[in-house]
């Protein structure tokens, strides 16, 4: 490194405080700071800055009914469809403009045009509408990141019927469990796809999901290996390209959907064991993914962005199909891994696609960092305009490192903070409006009213931490879960709504506020692990656990990984006292993994004799994740039986 540049690198690890460059600032979507103050004086009618982008078949006659809380209704009485927001309607001026870019992990590519898109959306409609889906049926998408995926969802929009997308790294055990809540006649899946070159199979595992499935269900298998892969056929197996064929040319009207019509459903991780049917609109959902997408990664219709999730994840949803596309950009989408076929493959995207926005996540940007500044060297990168992080707390350090290896210090990156239930982004700065200060993800989004309270509920004042609430609604919160009324409301507003006057909604993660209105989230406080941005349930995983012969009790807890963020540790009691049995070890890993997904592995698997236990008998997870961390054990003293501790402090550490 040259004098000069130690100097650099100096001068940006004290920095604090970054300013958007004035390039940025000067064509930024939005750059004007009083939208803060514009938005809270006209709250909630600010919001029809969210539905005004896009097109409604009927005009709505309220932005808001809060007569029924915590049941929210946005945009009522309007009508319009998701399918013709992100395709139809943008057919005269961009027809032949790139929508989707889609790269393959050996280095095949496919580009869908908004005409090849609207096209191909209109026969996959038609299609399922000839197997029998109605409005309001619920597709299941069991699907990796294939361009049909994306064809799918909007043809399920399209027809009003709810997509439920299933990440495809999940068990055939998930698949059969979302299904089932959801009560999913339909499925679309794959046959396989690659892995760093390998290839992954993913219809057996889909045959042997819908094997535990309670309804009839018809499925079709889009062919992603060729003939490359002679994958089994089901009696209830249609082939994707068959369909297609036999629907050429078809087209299919757009349904005129209610705002608060379901758009779709997506299942995530709570604190019991049952994964929770998250339920998002369409009017609300897609003003808000299409707003945030306009007005926090900047995207317009010449741009070439890209967000490098799965779309199995909502941040895929939002930010690779339904944002993206409702405005009208080219929007990348890639296949594999950012390691293969070596580990400049992200950069490589990016020179060559002339790239402008990128949105990742901190899991990867400390992987990039691991690997060294080489690989992003080697490319190109002058065109990127924007950089955004999601998914967990990045720390400062990860932060520099992205905005100056990879932006170039040019760039100014937005560390969003949300969830799935949130269905858009919440926290984090305006690019063409607010300073960024690494490690914060920032102010709330004007017309967000995002609040740090104790435990009692009150405000926390500066500098203080606590737990994030949200004192207002906003049009992409979740409708409700699943067929489930009584769980949305316990899950998210029992715990801060303490009369009926007032309803709190709280996301379950902790956060600490800044001396200005700058929030930092600090991670969740439910028992809910982030695995490189993944949210799992460690009930979940306990549950599996426990389900292994051999095992008297189980214990999952979080604990720090240096790329990861976090991994799953497992504390296990065994039946006959052993506290020593590689082969139940690895009984255990693959009951996880056949429960959940090769995501949920443990990273460490810690046989002990006993648990920390309260008087009342509560396991005490805090010690677990100390323990875990290496870390200088909590208070101990409410403990029934201390000095468990140590024993298995010992077992860890024998690991
Ligand atoms: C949880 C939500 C949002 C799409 C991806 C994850 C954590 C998310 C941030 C951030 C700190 C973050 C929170 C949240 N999280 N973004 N920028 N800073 N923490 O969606 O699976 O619903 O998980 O991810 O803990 O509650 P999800």
């Amino acid at each position: 490194m040259s004098e000069q540049d130690t100097e650099l690198e100096t001068h940006l690890n004290e920095q604090e405080v970054f300013e958007p460059p004035q390039s940025f600032v000067d064509q930024a979507n939005v750059s004007d700071p009083s939208i803060y103050e514009a938005f809270e004086e006209n709250w909630p009618a600010c919001w029809e800055n969210a539905a005004g982008m896009l097109d409604w078949f009927e005009g709505y006659n309220q932005v808001l009914d809060e007569s029924n809380p915590p049941f929210y209704e946005w945009f009522t009485g309007g009508k319009l469809n998701a399918s013709y927001n992100c395709l139809d309607r943008h057919l005269d001026d961009r027809g032949d403009d790139v929508a989707i870019e889609w790269i393959g992990e050996l280095g095949e590519t496919r580009r869908y045009t908004y005409l090849d898109l609207h096209k191909e959306v209109n026969e996959f409609a038609a299609a399922l509408r000839g197997l029998g889906v109605e409005e309001d049926d619920v597709v299941t998408l069991y699907m990796p990141m294939v361009p049909e995926l994306p064809i799918a969802m909007l043809a399920c929009a399209r027809i009003g019927a709810p997509h439920s997308v299933v990440f495809a790294g999940f068990s055939a055990d998930a698949l059969a469990t979302r299904m089932n809540s959801a009560d999913s006649e339909y499925l679309v899946t794959c046959d396989g796809y690659y892995r760093r070159g390998e290839i992954i199979e993913h219809k057996e595992k889909t045959d042997e999901g819908v094997s535990g499935v309670d309804q009839n269900v018809t499925s079709i298998v889009v062919d992603r290996l060729g003939d490359e892969y002679d994958h089994s056929v089901q009696e209830r197996d249609h082939d994707y390209d068959a369909l297609i064929r036999n629907h050429t040319g078809a087209e299919v009207d757009p349904v005129a959907r209610g705002s608060e019509d379901m758009l779709f459903l997506m299942y995530t991780s709570g604190t019991t064991g049952e994964p929770k049917g998250v339920q998002h609109s369409t009017g609300g959902y897609l003003s808000w993914a299409a707003w945030t997408s306009h007005a926090v990664l900047d995207i317009k219709p010449e741009d070439t962005y890209w967000c490098s999730a799965d779309i199995g994840w909502i941040t895929g949803h939002s930010y690779i199909v339904y944002g993206p596309l409702a405005l009208g950009t080219t929007s990348v989408m890639y296949e594999g891994t950012p390691d293969y076929p070596e580990k400049d493959r992200l950069w490589e995207i990016v020179d060559t696609y002339d790239v402008n926005q990128l949105y990742t996540a901190p899991t990867a940007i400390r992987a990039f960092m691991k690997w060294g500044e080489q690989y992003p060297n080697e490319h190109d990168l002058s065109s990127l305009r924007l950089l955004g992080t999601v998914g967990e707390p990045i720390n400062p350090r990860a932060w520099k490192w992205y905005y100056k290896h990879i932006g170039d210090e040019s760039c100014p990156v937005v560390d969003t903070w949300w969830q799935t239930e949130t269905g858009g982004m919440m926290v984090t700065t305006l690019p063409g409006v607010r300073d960024m200060k690494p490690g914060s993800a920032g102010p709330p989004l004007p017309g967000v009213d995002a609040q740090v309270v104790d435990e009692s509920g009150e405000e926390v004042q500066s500098q203080g931490a606590g737990y994030l609430t949200v004192q207002q609604p906003w049009p992409g919160m979740l409708q409700t879960l699943y067929n489930n009324d009584e769980r949305y409301i316990e899950e998210y507003w029992a715990e801060y709504s303490d009369d009926q006057d007032k309803w709190v909604y709280f996301p379950e993660d902790g956060a600490k506020i800044d001396n200005d209105d700058y929030l930092t989230v600090l991670g969740r406080v439910d028992d809910v692990v982030n695995v490189s941005g993944h949210r799992l349930g460690t009930m979940e995983i306990e549950s599996a656990v426990v389900g292994v012969e051999g095992v008297a009790e189980a214990a999952v807890v979080g604990g720090h990984h240096e790329v990861k963020g976090e991994a799953v540790y497992t504390y296990v009691i065994t039946e006959d006292g052993q506290t020593d049995n590689e082969a139940l070890r690895e009984r255990i890993i693959t009951a996880v993994e056949d429960a959940i997904g090769p995501i949920a592995r443990p990273e460490q698997v810690i046989f002990t004799p006993e648990l920390p236990k309260t008087r009342s008998g509560k396991i005490m997870r805090r010690l677990l994740e100390d323990i875990a961390n290496g870390d200088e054990l909590g208070d101990t003293s409410t403990l029934r039986n201390p000095e468990v501790v140590n024993d298995i402090k010992v077992n860890a550490s024998d690991d």
